[in-house]
């Protein structure tokens, strides 16, 4: 038919959503002259992971547990979203650059063109959120949808998920965004998070996010950011968990649960997605939960 999916621009050669503004040739020059700290820290996933999850977990542990009153947009900047440099007539802060450390960043960039320094001494620390990807695409769906009119998506499912599994979705094919990260997995300054074992283990997960970024915290410590860290204690805030730029507020906070794509797909859907996706994954070690 004449479905065109959810409204996106390039960059850098990637497809992204409509709603990354300011998409324009400079980034794509001052990209390959950005300069990464050795403490930054990247937060990386394809869209509907778990990218905010993962944000409050290490801004908790940052904060020595103590939870913010402020928005998760405003404590991260997207990285794609973001001016690299400052430009005459800018406020200092605005430009990454230009912000001090530690720079908290999310970012949906497949792995090439992420910016990451050949010498391993002052590599910055790289967190991978990778989830099944049918339900990556409900919660995709159910985000575009929120964006409202404005949004340009009020196709069906079925129309997102064709969409998103013939590799025209945002950011690309789920498998090829997730494969070359799962590749490095071992780079000790790259920590690949599945969002199936943080829902299982958050206790173990949140020592884990914390060890890779050598941030020693107690027992009790670890324990008080991972029960604030579960779906319903940061429901509670679902204010600070949403889009603050568009009118419809999107909520980046839904159901939270393992296996919400078995109300949505079809046999038919959930075969394709197996053929297209998930054989890709044969051989590479990585595996996901679809729950039950
Ligand atoms: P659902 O739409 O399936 O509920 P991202 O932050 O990458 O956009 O991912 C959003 C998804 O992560 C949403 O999935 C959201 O509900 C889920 N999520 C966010 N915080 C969560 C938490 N504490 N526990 C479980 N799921 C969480």
């Amino acid at each position: 038919g004449d479905f065109k999916g959810p409204r996106q621009a390039l960059l850098c050669g990637v497809r992204v959503p409509f709603y990354a503004p300011v998409i324009d040739t400079d980034f794509e020059k001052d990209l390959s002259r950005f300069e990464t700290r050795e403490d930054d820290v990247f937060i990386v996933t394809y869209p509907k992971s778990g990218t905010t999850w993962v944000q409050e977990i290490v801004w908790q542990i940052y904060h020595n547990g103590k939870v913010s009153r402020k928005n998760i947009e405003e404590r991260y900047a997207q990285f794609e979203k973001s001016q690299l440099f400052p430009r005459p007539g800018d406020e200092p802060a605005v430009a990454l650059s230009s912000r001090p450390s530690p720079r908290f960043m999310k970012c949906h960039f497949p792995y090439h063109l992420l910016p990451m320094s050949q010498n391993e001494a002052n590599r910055s620390k790289y967190i991978y959120v990778a989830r099944n990807p049918k339900d990556v695409a409900v919660s995709y769906f159910h985000f575009v949808r929120s964006f409202g009119p404005d949004g340009d998506f009020n196709g069906t499912f079925e129309n997102f998920a064709n969409f998103f599994v013939n590799g025209k979705g945002s950011y690309g094919l789920w498998s090829d965004h997730v494969l070359p990260w799962w590749k490095r997995r071992n780079d000790p300054h790259i920590l690949f998070l599945k969002y199936e074992d943080l829902k299982k283990d958050l206790y173990f997960n949140v020592r884990r996010v914390s060890e890779f970024l050598n941030k020693s915290l107690s027992e009790d410590v670890i324990a008080k950011i991972a029960h604030q860290c579960t779906f319903g204690e940061m429901k509670k805030n679902s204010d600070n968990f949403s889009v603050k730029d568009i009118d419809s507020k999107p909520l980046l906070l839904r159901k939270g649960q393992i296996g919400d794509w078995r109300n949505y797909f079809s046999a038919e859907l959930s075969k394709k997605f197996d053929e297209i996706l998930v054989s890709k994954l044969e051989g590479s070690g990585l595996s996901f939960d679809f729950g039950t």
